[in-house]
């Protein structure tokens, strides 16, 4: 017998079957023959949250939750972190291969040309309201974008995906400086090109009456290291969103403003957010005890730790622990770290962490950093993390597109209501 299969007796027919195993995987559509009768719709598998199920196969991204290992196409991300860039890694994880220096030049060159949005655009995020969560913002005008790129619905044209990928990881860090300017009250800043794609989004975010916005050296690096390690971390919630949209064959600005809204999420993106409310909330380092009562009698999370996948250190969150003291350097202490290591202290040595293998996320650190970078309003930090995943959605959606086994995705359900019933007029109710 081939010993890569599975053999299933369904004791409900005495009936056995042999299913062939790929990759460590069965297809669920295999386990349709397997049925009790005619009339029997055949197996599934039950699966909320998906938590065991590969809706793809995919050459992006390699994690490792176990040994806490995270590469793109190969590369370990604290490679990338310590000699890539930003744009050089999305070049990576779209087109599988690390750019030649020519290669480089032309990709930083398209993107850096796309930094404008359409003058309607500026005047479209004018009628938000004056305090709009800037994450709102976003998700709504990367929506909009689709309808100054109409060609953008021509999904099949490798040219026309090829300008959109252009584009959105070109504007989204315009639309976020934007959405800045705009709750802070702020003229908006345009882009200026003859900075770095990092040093350009500082300008447009901080820069006053300037002539020309200098961006620090350190912080800027620091700023394109952390978007390295949010650039993709393969079937997150907002990628199987920007997948699950895309699938329907939508164009990527709707995908993408999907995979955004999926990111705001407390549990998913927007978890550095929370993160710094908790540290503050928390406040000393003697209150943290009571604080992590609290969470093992599940009244709280603690923001910041675990995670679907990892059940070790999570690898990013190690590199951005280093990242701070360097940014801390250029900007002073942020006094939140020691509440956040004493905390992280504390919970390792807690059996409910250790059990249940809980540790530091990247979002633990990560606001941290924001915040001390001084002008980083905590409602900005999603939005930093949408910046940086940009890439990762669009080569997800890239790869999806051009995957023969790909679908719609359309997942079953187990119906659990009533039966049949016989509508009752509202006199008769
Ligand atoms: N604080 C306290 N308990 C926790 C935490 C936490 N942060 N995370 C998980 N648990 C407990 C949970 O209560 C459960 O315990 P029990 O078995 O007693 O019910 C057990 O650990 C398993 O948790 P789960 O909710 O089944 O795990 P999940 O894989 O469904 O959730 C998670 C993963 C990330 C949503 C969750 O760990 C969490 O809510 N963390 C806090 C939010 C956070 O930091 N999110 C950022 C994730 S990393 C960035 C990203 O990629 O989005």
């Amino acid at each position: 017998m081939p010993t890569n299969t599975l053999s299933i007796t369904d004791n409900r027919t005495g009936k056995s079957y042999e299913l062939p195993v790929t990759d460590g995987t069965i297809k669920a559509a295999d386990l349709r023959q397997i049925k009790t009768g005619d009339d029997d719709f055949g197996l599934m598998t039950y699966d909320p949250g998906f938590t065991n199920t590969a809706s793809c196969r995919s050459a992006i991204t390699f994690i490792d939750g176990d040994a806490g290992i995270l590469r793109y196409r190969g590369y370990p991300i604290e490679q990338l972190a310590e000699q890539s860039t930003f744009l050089e890694t999305a070049y990576l994880l779209l087109r599988g291969e690390l750019p030649s220096k020519a290669e480089l030049e032309r990709w930083v060159h398209d993107i850096t040309h796309h930094t404008i949005i359409h003058e309607n655009v500026r005047k479209f995020l004018d009628g938000f309201r004056y305090d709009a969560h800037p994450m709102g913002v976003f998700v709504s005008t990367v929506a909009a974008l689709s309808t100054f790129y109409p060609e953008a619905k021509r999904i099949d044209d490798e040219g026309s995906r090829q300008s959109q990928i252009f584009r959105l990881i070109a504007k989204s860090p315009t639309v976020a400086a934007f959405a800045y300017r705009h709750m802070i009250g702020m003229p908006y800043a345009y882009p200026d090109n003859e900075l770095s794609y990092t040093g350009n989004f500082l300008n447009m975010m901080f820069r006053a009456t300037e002539v020309r916005y200098k961006p620090d050296p350190v912080l800027e690096r620091a700023l394109d290291v952390l978007f390295i390690l949010h650039a993709d971390h393969e079937q997150n919630c907002s990628t199987s969103a920007m997948r699950g949209v895309g699938s329907a064959h939508s164009d990527p600005y709707s995908a993408m403003a999907a995979a955004a809204a999926a990111l705001y999420g407390p549990l998913h993106g927007g978890a550095n957010e929370e993160v710094l409310r908790m540290l503050r909330e928390i406040g000393t380092a003697q209150a943290i005890p009571a604080f992590i009562k609290r969470v093992k009698t599940h009244e709280v999370r603690l923001m910041g730790f675990g995670h679907r996948v990892y059940k070790n250190y999570d690898p990013r969150a190690k590199i951005i622990k280093q990242t701070a003291d360097e940014v801390f350097e250029v900007t002073g202490r942020n006094p939140l770290i020691d509440i956040a290591r004493e905390l992280e202290r504390i919970a390792l040595e807690d059996d409910y962490f250790v059990e249940r293998k809980l540790y530091p996320n990247v979002d633990f650190y990560s606001g941290i950093i924001y915040e001390a970078m001084r002008f980083f309003p905590v409602e900005m930090f999603p939005v930093l993390f949408a910046i940086g995943r940009t890439p990762g959605w669009l080569a997800q959606w890239h790869e999806l597109l051009l995957d023969k086994d790909q679908r719609i995705a359309r997942p079953r359900q187990i119906y659990t209501g009533a039966g049949e019933r016989r509508y009752v007029p509202i006199t008769a109710r």
